[in-house]
C-alpha cells in the first residue's frame, strides 16, 4: 500500500508573515503525526523558515526547482546541495509553468532529477498534456514522453525514490479538473511505463495529481487506484483548505 503524500506547491507567493501563520496553522492542526505524507514547496528564500518552523513535525519541505549544475558561475540558479542545506526533502523537477516559461526540456529535466537523487533529495517530477495536446488524442505519448526521458537516466533503484505528478496544464489553476477517471487512464499508463522498467519498483512510486485540485474533488480523484495524493497550487495557500485536502486521504 503506498502512503499518500499531499505537497503544496506555493509557486511564486508568500512573505515572512504570512508564510509564519500558514506553517503554524498546519503544524497546530498535523502536529508530529498524519495520515499522510505533508510537504510544502516554498520559493528558496523561504527555506530557512519552513526548517525553522517545521522541524520535528509532520510537515516537510522543499523547493521548486534546482540547477542542473553542482557549482558554479551560474547566477541566479540554486543547487541541489543548498536545498539540502536547509533541510529539504522534496523538490519539485519539471512543472509546467518551467518547461513553458523557462523553456526546460525533458532532457534538462531527466539531468535535474539525476542532480537531485544524488544530493538525497525526492524529485517530484511533473509531466502532462496542454489542451491542444489533449484535443489532438495526444496525452499519452506526450506524457510518456516527458516520463521516459527522466527513466532513460536512471538506474533500477532510483525508481523507489522518485514521486511522479500529473499535471494536466489545462486545469492548472483553472478550476477545470480532469475528471476522476481521465486522471486515473493517465496515472494507469505512467504506471505502466515504471513497471516496464521495474514492476517491484513501479508498485511504489507514488503518482500525485495536481491541477485544481481543491477540498470538494480531493477525495473522488484520491479515491482512484493509481492517483496517490497530490501537488496542490492554490489551494496549499490557505490552511483550511489546504487541511481539507489532508483530511481527504483519509476518508476513502
Ligand atoms: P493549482 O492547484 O493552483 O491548479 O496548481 C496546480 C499546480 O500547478 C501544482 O504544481
Amino acid at each position: 500500500m503506498r502512503r499518500k503524500l499531499v505537497a503544496g506547491n506555493w509557486k511564486m507567493n508568500g512573505n515572512l508573515a504570512a508564510n509564519s501563520a500558514l506553517l503554524n496553522e498546519l503544524v497546530a492542526a498535523v502536529g508530529h503525526g498524519a495520515s499522510c505524507d505533508i510537504a510544502v514547496c516554498v520559493p528558496a528564500p523561504y527555506l530557512a523558515q519552513c526548517q525553522q518552523q517545521l522541524v520535528n513535525t509532520a510537515v516537510t519541505w522543499g523547493g521548486q526547482d534546482l540547477s542542473a549544475h553542482e557549482a558554479g558561475a551560474y547566477t541566479g540558479e540554486v543547487a541541489a546541495t543548498m536545498l539540502a542545506d536547509f533541510g529539504s526533502h522534496y523538490v519539485v523537477v519539471g512543472h509546467s509553468e518551467r518547461r513553458a516559461m523557462h523553456a526546460e526540456s525533458n532532457a534538462l529535466v531527466a539531468q535535474k532529477t539525476l542532480r537531485a537523487l544524488r544530493c538525497g533529495l525526492t524529485p517530484i517530477i511533473c509531466v502532462g498534456e496542454t489542451l491542444a495536446e489533449r484535443e489532438g488524442g495526444q496525452t499519452t505519448a506526450v506524457v510518456g514522453e516527458q516520463l521516459e526521458a527522466v527513466l532513460a537516466v536512471l538506474e533500477s533503484a532510483d525508481l523507489t525514490r522518485l514521486v511522479v505528478a500529473y499535471e494536466p496544464v489545462w486545469a492548472i489553476g483553472t478550476g477545470k479538473t480532469a475528471t476522476p477517471d481521465m486522471a486515473q487512464e493517465v496515472h494507469a499508463t505512467l504506471r505502466g511505463l515504471l513497471a516496464a522498467r521495474d514492476p517491484v519498483a513501479a508498485a511504489g512510486t507514488r503518482i500525485l495529481y495536481g491541477g485544481s485540485m481543491k477540498p470538494d474533488n480531493a477525495r473522488e480523484l484520491m479515491a482512484m487506484p493509481d492517483i496517490d495524493g497530490g501537488l496542490i497550487g492554490g489551494a496549499a495557500l490557505k490552511s483550511v483548505d489546504f487541511l481539507a485536502i489532508i483530511a481527504a486521504t483519509s476518508i476513502q
